[in-house]
């Protein structure tokens, strides 16, 4: 439970900006994520009235349990942010303070904010109060490994009203490079009574029972894994649940997640911006396929929707090699 929500599996789909936007979700939802969380939304960038800020916090209704995820230093920010994602139907409003982009870090947020921890008690503190939504937070364990500092943040999180929380495995000075450490969760996990999700190289159903092995985590937070393969969350959630593995789709099963995930791609987004995010997308399903190489050669060069639509269909569907005269 967090606060009065029910999540039925302790698997939550990571933010991941540019890429888990609602067409992704909407997928994601589909092979079972317990609880799901929007791209970054930048406080300033809700205070500015951006445009494409209130179309990255649409939220479907297929999609609850579901959190819009805030970040920023200035705790009037915060609160504004806060009351304008409350009003968008979000169901818990998640806080990054794991975001290493230098862009983010330069104005104080994001992992940056780990430095302070007089900031960070500020910024939870106003938006537990601005609210009446759970509060959730995601951290890393630390700004560099000399500063570690993520047992103390979890608790200055508790203290503050944070009613769960997620550590990435990393420091800051890591960015994605080395591992995540799991043992540091750990220490967060040992430090506070809220439940704690692991986050941070989870790629399948054996990786995310040891992670909450070592860990002693309430439950797990993927992300890079599920790109082009949300297959894996039904794999970490029959594993979580004690359910029988699943079988990973072939070819046309597999199409006709692709083709759902296109198509809501260009209804959220319109064909124009829809064709250009389908480049990462179906080049991330094809990993690993035969003849993917060659694929995503080609795919790369296609800028008419429909063309991608009938190439990537011959790619799923057809003999070896069909998807060439597809175009
Ligand atoms: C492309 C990309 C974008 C990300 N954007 C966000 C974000 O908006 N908010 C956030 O808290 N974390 C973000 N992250 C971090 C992920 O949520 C997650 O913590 C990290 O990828 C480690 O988990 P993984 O090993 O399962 O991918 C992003 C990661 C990637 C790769």
């Amino acid at each position: 439970m967090l606060g009065r929500i029910r999540i039925d599996v302790p698997l939550a789909l990571a933010p991941m900006a540019g890429i888990t936007d609602l067409p992704f979700r909407h997928i994601c939802k589909q092979f079972g994520a317990g609880l799901m969380i929007t791209e970054m939304i930048a406080s300033r960038a809700v205070e500015q009235g951006r445009m494409r800020t209130g179309r990255m916090a649409e939220i479907g209704s297929n999609e609850h349990p579901i959190g819009i995820q805030i970040a920023g230093s200035d705790p009037d920010y915060m609160r504004e942010a806060a009351r304008w994602a409350a009003m968008r139907g979000t169901d818990f409003i998640d806080i990054n303070m794991g975001c290493p982009v230098k862009k983010i870090c330069k104005q104080v947020a994001g992992s940056a904010l780990l430095k302070d921890e007089g900031s960070v008690a500020k910024v939870l503190e106003a938006v537990v109060d601005a609210v009446n939504l759970p509060i959730t937070l995601k951290i890393r364990t630390g700004w560099d490994e000399s500063s570690k500092n993520v047992a103390r943040i979890a608790k200055i999180a508790e203290e503050s009203g944070v009613q769960m929380l997620t550590v990435h495995g990393r420091t800051r000075a890591q960015m994605f490079n080395g591992y995540a450490n799991w043992n540091d969760i750990g220490l967060a996990k040992a430090a506070v009574s809220i439940p704690v999700l692991g986050n941070g190289d989870v790629v399948d159903a054996a990786s995310a029972k040891e992670m909450l092995r070592i860990s002693g985590c309430d439950g797990v937070m993927i992300g890079r894994a599920v790109q082009g393969n949300p297959w894996v969350l039904a794999e970490v959630r029959a594993a979580l649940l004690g359910e029988p593995m699943p079988v990973k789709p072939e070819g046309s099963e597999r199409w006709h997640v692709i083709h759902d995930h296109l198509l809501t791609l260009k209804a959220h987004h319109g064909e124009q911006i829809a064709s250009k995010l389908a480049r990462k997308h179906v080049i991330w399903y094809s990993k690993g396929l035969n003849g993917s190489a060659e694929f995503r050669r080609h795919f790369q060069l296609l800028t008419c929707w429909e063309a991608q639509l009938a190439v990537t269909e011959a790619f799923f569907c057809g003999e070896a090699q069909d998807w060439l005269h597809a175009a």
